[in-house]
Formats: C-alpha cells, sequence, structure tokens
C-alpha cells in the first residue's frame, strides 16, 4: 500500500508515522509520503489559497496550487490520475467512513489523500480531481491533517503485519467474524474489583460457552441493547 498525503502541514505526520502499528507495516513495504502544495505553487510568496469569490470569511485552497502540485507528483494531468489511482477529498460533508469503505480502501494499492484548510477546496479540486470526498464525522475539524490520518490508521492497521497478534483484527468490532456487530466486552485481572466481578463464563475454561457468550453480548450491542457504562 502507498499512500500519499497532500497537506500544508506535511510535520503533523511524523509522529503519526512513528507509532508502532504504522512504523511496522511501513518496515514490511507500505508507504506513506507527504507531498506540501507549497513546494509547488506557481504563485509568488509561496501561496496556496485566496479570497473566495462572492464574498465570505477564510480562505480556499486554489485550484491551481493543487493541479501543479499533482502533476509535480505523479507526472500526468489530474484528470487523468484520477482513472488510475484513488484520489480522495477529506471533507466534512463527504462519504462517512466506515469498517466497510476501510476495507474497500485497504484493497487498493495506491491512495492519494488531499487535505484541506481554512474554509477548504475550490469545489474544481473536489469536482475534477478527486474521485472520492470522504469524511469522518459530522463535526468541523481545523484541516484534514487528523481526518487523513484517522483514515490510514483504520486503514493500515488492516494490513498484514501492523498489529503484533495477526487475529486482532479478525474479530473486532464490525468485522464479518462479528457479523458486522461492535465487539464483545473484555476483562482482565482482577477477577473482582470493588465487587465488581468478572462474568463467571469467562473464567470457566469453557471455550464454546465462552464463545457463544460473546457473541451474544456483540448481537446485543449492535441491535442497541447494551446499555453502556453504568452510571455511578
Ligand atoms: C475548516 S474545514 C472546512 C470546512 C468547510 N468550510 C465546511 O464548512 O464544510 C478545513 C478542512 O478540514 C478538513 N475536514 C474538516 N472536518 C472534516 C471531517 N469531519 N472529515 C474530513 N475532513 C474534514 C477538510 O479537508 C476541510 O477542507
Amino acid at each position: 500500500m502507498k499512500i500519499d498525503v497532500f497537506t500544508l502541514f506535511p510535520e503533523w505526520f511524523e509522529w503519526f508515522a512513528a507509532q508502532r502499528h504504522v512504523a511496522n507495516v511501513l518496515a514490511s513495504g507500505s508507504r506513506l509520503e507527504l507531498v506540501n502544495p507549497r513546494d509547488h505553487t506557481p504563485l509568488s510568496g509561496r501561496q496556496v489559497d485566496d479570497t473566495p469569490f462572492g464574498g465570505g470569511a477564510g480562505m480556499v485552497l486554489r485550484v491551481d496550487v493543487l493541479d501543479a502540485a499533482l502533476r509535480a507528483r505523479y507526472g500526468i494531468d489530474p484528470v487523468q490520475l484520477r482513472e488510475r489511482r484513488r484520489v480522495i477529498a477529506l471533507a466534512p460533508g463527504g462519504r462517512m467512513l466506515d469498517d466497510e469503505l476501510v476495507d474497500e480502501l485497504a484493497a487498493e494499492p495506491e491512495l492519494t489523500l488531499l487535505c484541506g484548510r481554512y474554509e477548504g477546496f475550490d469545489e474544481r479540486i473536489v469536482e475534477h480531481f478527486a474521485g472520492d470526498v470522504i469524511s469522518i464525522g459530522r463535526y468541523v475539524l481545523s484541516g484534514g491533517e487528523l481526518a487523513a490520518m484517522v483514515l490510514c490508521d483504520a486503514v493500515l492497521r488492516k494490513l498484514p503485519g501492523a498489529l503484533g497478534h495477526a487475529d486482532s483484527a479478525a474479530e473486532e468490532s464490525f468485522s464479518a467474524a462479528l457479523g458486522g456487530d461492535p465487539e464483545y466486552p473484555h476483562y482482565t485481572r482482577p477477577a473482582e474489583y470493588r465487587g465488581w466481578r468478572v462474568p463467571e463464563v469467562l473464567l470457566s475454561g469453557h471455550h464454546e460457552q465462552i464463545a457463544a457468550w460473546r457473541r451474544e453480548r456483540s448481537r446485543e450491542r449492535g441491535a442497541g441493547e447494551d446499555r453502556g457504562p453504568a452510571a455511578s
């Protein structure tokens, strides 16, 4: 998997790339590379944005700047680029990122993520350069960097070598192994703490009963029957 992130703040990703599960995947041959549109802008003074036509607050990322940055990186017209690789604009109003979409993206050999800032993208970037618009939630972040990291984290942890234990990702929330339901609750030592006892079945050593109990708890959570943390 090769992921290119176009961002005005590439240094944000230094911490992210150093995290163990990300570093593991990168050491196994995947790549995460940062491109700063400021390094490729045809405008003077490293300008990348401008005031919106029609008025209003904020600055808008310019289409000619993204065109130049994408051309510099891939050597072709970005309009053709999206036919060859998945180019994703991150935006609050985009398609919601969920486990199904993460699986879809994890199967791609290459991804390009475009991070907006300030007021966001000139709409022609979204219309002509991006093949997808993805949101990580119905709220507004200051920029696409955290959204890109969320997407990368969710995608990269699906790849071989990311997690220490191969089974960790096989049976977790929303996986096929759990029928798309959230994961069941986990407990560890001590078996009793402040009078709060771990469910007996988990201490029984009876694998079939444990599996059945876990499946049932997952189903309850999927059906919204789990009431969540108890009020204290
Ligand atoms: C301040 S936001 C722009 C918000 C835009 N003016 C609006 O109201 O939709 C700047 C950039 O952050 C990113 N962003 C913010 N919230 C996001 C979200 N929930 N999901 C994905 N990207 C987001 C996008 O790349 C966006 O262009």
